[in-house]
């Protein structure tokens, strides 16, 4: 099957992860209905819906500042944790700013909420984009490459806490001096450390989560944008060494791939798009085109002029993760069609957001879901492997609201 890319792992299921709402507002800056929360409650349930509905992984957003339709925020980490405490299988990823955090403190934190957790935290090491959100902390913000510069060692010092005993680094950001946590994150099977995902899209996100992460996580992406994405990782993967006999550390395996996707499942494919139409029609123009310049800080600004929301059209950033672009949009078949194509091109993992969280969590589960897990084992068997679904979490809630209505 010649467009299977080489980095495919058809007898690995596909993950799935869900944006927690921990931001007020929703996930799409515009006026049209959504039935979701950002309070903690909400949350606490939609965790459980999204345990019992065959989702591995929660995302969390590190924000501090009101901007574009996120009025209120909860921290990411506490939040985190707190979902970790209120859930038995979910797996935990709090997003984390470099430059905020003291690698150190990090470590150790997050090794006690993995502890609580009985090894189901994980961290999302972005870089940033809200410049106002550090300067007005009395924070430097530094420029967009030398931002992953830190991002970088920052990562080294978390693995090599959670992974070495006297563990000492040197660098220009941090100096680690011959220092050991205790007690060393949980021992889980298949993994070596809490697992460190990293968000970016452009030149320097790629080579650096190439170089140091465990998961590239991506912005909404089309197929061809996404392919470009993983040769970027992998290229710089590969010129370390990762995943060979090389002197890296044997925590360090070739990285996973995990894309963004706003899903609008519907029970014909016109009601979805017109789901879209609507978001797009009453979109809150004034924030969306006030996000439009605040991420001028990102992508638009790199060398190259390439990254993240670098060639985001308006209807894309009312979605602010491009989620539009991966094109989750139809009935439940043609989803998961879709997802199986992502899943030739290299994606482990898909990260979602919903109108309506709990509701569309549940129908994922329920209805999108099984299709996946069919159309991933025939595209196995095709290749002469299976699908191994042992270790992968089962959806045992069944969808008490069928596909939800617009
Ligand atoms: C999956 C994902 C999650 C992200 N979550 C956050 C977040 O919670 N807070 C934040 O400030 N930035 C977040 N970012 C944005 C990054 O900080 C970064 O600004 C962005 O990737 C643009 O950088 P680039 O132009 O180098 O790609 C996220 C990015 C991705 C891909």
């Amino acid at each position: 099957m010649t467009d299977i890319s080489n980095v495919a792992r058809l007898s690995e299921p596909l993950k799935f992860a869900y944006w927690v709402p921990n931001v007020s507002g929703g996930l799409v800056v515009s006026t049209i209905e959504q039935r979701t929360g950002w309070d903690f409650d909400y949350n606490k349930k939609l965790a459980r819906i999204a345990e019992n509905s065959g989702f591995e992984y929660a995302l969390t957003q590190t924000r501090y500042a009101a901007s574009y339709g996120a009025d209120k925020q909860h921290e990411a980490t506490s939040f985190s944790l707190a979902l970790l405490a209120a859930t038995e299988r979910l797996k935990v990823i709090s997003a984390v700013h470099p430059g905020m955090w003291h690698p150190g403190v990090l470590a150790k934190f997050i090794i006690t909420a993995d502890h609580i957790s009985n090894g189901r935290a994980a961290v999302n090491i972005v870089s940033g984009w809200l410049k106002d959100e550090f300067t007005n902390f009395g924070l430097e913000w530094l420029e967009h490459d030398e931002r992953y510069v830190r991002t970088e060692e920052f990562i080294k010092v978390l693995r090599g806490l959670w992974t070495g005993q006297d563990y000492s680094q040197s660098g220009k950001y941090y100096n680690i001096n011959n220092f050991t946590l205790n007690p060393a994150p949980v021992d889980v099977p298949g993994r070596a450390h809490p697992e460190i995902f990293f968000g970016g899209n452009s030149t320097a996100a790629q080579a650096t989560a190439g170089r140091v992460a465990d998961w590239y996580f991506s912005n909404g992406k089309d197929l061809e944008g996404f392919k470009e994405n993983i040769a970027g990782v992998v290229a710089a993967a590969d010129a370390t060494g990762r995943g060979t006999e090389a002197s890296l550390p044997s925590a360090l395996s070739s990285p996973r791939f995990g894309l963004n996707g706003f899903v609008i499942a519907r029970d014909s494919e016109k009601e979805a798009r017109d789901t879209l139409r609507e978001i797009v029609a009453k979109a809150h123009k004034p924030a969306v085109d006030g996000f439009r310049a605040a991420v001028q800080e990102a992508g638009p600004s790199t060398k190259d002029g390439k990254g993240m929301w670098a060639d985001s059209s308006f209807e894309d950033l009312v979605q602010y993760n491009d989620g539009f672009k991966t094109q989750l949009i139809g009935t439940p078949e043609q989803i998961a069609e879709r997802i199986v194509a992502y899943k030739k091109i290299g994606v482990n993992l898909f990260l979602t957001g919903y109108l309506h969280f709990q509701e569309e969590v549940a129908a994922f589960g329920a209805d999108i879901l099984p299709i996946v897990r069919e159309l991933e084992a025939d595209l196995a068997r095709r290749s002469g492997t299976e699908l191994d679904l042992s270790g992968t979490p089962a959806a045992s809630a069944s969808s008490t609201t069928g596909l939800v209505n617009a």
